[in-house]
Parts: structure tokens; sequence; C-alpha cells
């Protein structure tokens, strides 16, 4: 197993191969008939020890996270830090030898910097799953991501993914591009000038739209993505009516898609700003709660993974 999965950490989709994302999304597919059934237990994470550090606000991931670790038979601690008291730098270290004298074997981290989960892995002798950091990395929901792609479309090489609104401050775009172009698939990005980055090539997507109209036009997903106002400093849209009328996804511009054309999220959203409502629970086109639902069956394959080298080591 540990040749199937040549890593000791999860800090970003970069580092993964298509050989490794195959591996996780396949295993990942047997959890999601587990988590299905009543008995969703196994205990192959028995005696150890995950901890939950988050430095910023979550719902979907935190959760997540502690309900695949408690379905393996972990003992799982949740760590919520207010981002307000953290002194960067010197406490997140201090916090990653203090936890880390504790012995877990796996530490989630979410954190308002980009890189501070790379510094911290480098400070512990545990396994580091990023859980989220600044605008840089998300790999888990890259993963859960391409894990819905697959399972409605049964493939991602060939496909044509759009992902719509704040590009420069979404670490869920950076980590999508990479895994998704990694998988074969051709990758739009889609914003408004502001929240575009000055060289959006450096993202390594094939094209790149102003208008989502023309940028919507024939593909086969269609990814959106919250406004990261925690991020900006300063005013990067005129107001959300008019971010709604020119990027917003509605019937009218959704129909440039394909007919069948998926819709993501990854939550939360903001109805009204970055997406119809009545889009977002179209129970025929909108993935965004089987997103939520395959994001615990990814987890609890990547912990899987890291496990085995943790038993090996
Ligand atoms: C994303 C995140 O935190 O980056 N949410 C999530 O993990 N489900 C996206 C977001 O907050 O916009």
């Amino acid at each position: 197993m540990s040749n199937e999965f040549p890593h000791s950490h999860l800090l970003g989709v970069e580092e993964l191969s298509s050989k490794d994302i195959t591996a996780i999304l396949d295993l990942s597919e047997s959890y999601i008939s587990l988590n299905r059934k009543k008995d969703k237990k196994k205990t192959i994470l028995k005696g150890l020890t995950l901890i939950n550090l988050f430095f910023e606000n979550s719902t979907r991931t935190r959760t997540s996270f502690e309900l695949a670790g408690k379905r393996l038979g972990a003992d799982v601690i949740n760590m919520q830090v207010s981002s307000s008291s953290v002194q960067k730098g010197e406490t997140l270290l201090d916090t990653a030898a203090t936890l880390n004298a504790m012995h877990p074997d796996f530490i989630t981290v979410r954190h308002p910097d980009s890189g501070a989960v790379n510094l911290l892995a480098k400070k512990v002798n545990c396994s580091i799953i990023n859980a989220g950091d600044g605008s840089h990395e998300h790999p888990t929901q890259a993963l859960l991501d391409a894990l819905t792609i697959r399972r409605r479309l049964g493939k991602i090489r060939g496909l044509t993914i759009a992902i719509c609104g704040d590009i420069m401050h979404s670490r869920v775009a950076r980590s999508n591009i990479t895994l998704l172009k990694t998988m074969g698939a051709k990758i739009r990005i889609i914003a408004p000038p502001t929240l575009m980055p000055a060289c959006p090539e450096i993202l390594g997507a094939d094209e790149c739209f102003y208008n989502m109209s023309e940028g919507l036009k024939n593909v086969d997903v269609v990814m959106m993505l919250r406004l990261q106002q925690e991020r900006m400093s300063g005013t990067y849209i005129p107001s959300e009516k008019e971010y709604f009328h020119f990027y917003g996804l509605d019937k009218s511009k959704l129909s440039n898609a394909k007919k069948n054309a998926l819709i993501m999220h990854p939550g939360p959203m903001n109805r009204g700003i970055e997406i119809d409502s009545e889009l977002a629970d179209d129970i025929n086109r909108s993935v965004i709660l089987e997103q939520v639902e395959y994001g615990v069956a990814v987890r609890q394959a990547i912990l899987e993974l890291l496990a085995e080298r943790i038993k090996n080591d």
C-alpha cells in the first residue's frame, strides 16, 4: 500500500500524480457505499489520534474530517483557534510543538496564511493534512470535486470544466485547476478583471474569460466559487447586485453550457450573489450536496492511505 500512495502528508494536489489521485478516488468509492449503510464503523484507525486544528471557520470540512476519523475508529479532537488571537508565525509553531508533544498521528490544518501548513509539516512528526491554507491549496476539496465529476459523468479526461468567480483569492480554484489538469480535463477560468490574477496563465488553466456567457459555451461542468470577502482588502466588486448580473450563475448564462452540464459549488454559497437559488436546488443539475457527501468518503480514503504509512514506519 505504501507504494501505492508514497506520501507522508497531504499538503497539496501539486504533489499528487494521476496514479495517486486515481488510487484515492477508487478507495473513496468504497467509503461512499459504507457511509450509506446503517453500520458505518471500521476500526482501521483504532489507537490513532486525529487533531483538527482550525484557525479559520469551517462547517463542511471540519465536520467531515471529524466524521471520517470517527467512522474509522480514531480518537478525534477538534481545536478551533480564533484567528484574531493568533500571533502569526511564532504562535503557529508553538501550537505545532505543543500538539506534537501529545503524539497525535494526524493533524488536519486550516489556516488563513498561504504556506502555513507546509511550514507546520516541517515541525511535527505526524501526518499533516491541508484543510485549506489561505488562497493556496485545498486538496481534499479538489479530490471530492473530482470524485463527484467522475461519478456523474463517468470520466474526467477530455471534459471542459469552467471555474467561475473569485479566482484571485480561491484555494479551491487553484487546487482544482491543478488536479483536473493532471487528470486530463480542459480548464477555463472566468472572473471579472478585478478578481482575475494579473497573470492568469501561471495558474495553469487553458483559457481565461471575462465574459461568463462566452466562457460557459459548451462546457460539461460549471464550478462556481464563493466571493472570499475575508481575503479582500478594499472593494473588488461594484455591488453584489451587479456581480450577480454579470458573474452569478443564472438560467440565461447556464443555457450556453452543455444541456446536462453539472452545477457545482464548494459551499458555503451566497444565494442570489454567486448562484441563483433555483439552480442551486435543481436536483437534476446541481451536485452541491453530492460534493458534501463525497467529502467524507474522500477524507476517509486519505486517512486510510496515510495510516498505512504510519503503520509501516
Ligand atoms: C471552501 C474553503 O474553505 O476554501 N469551503 C469549503 O471547504 N467547503 C470554499 C469557500 O469557503 O469559499
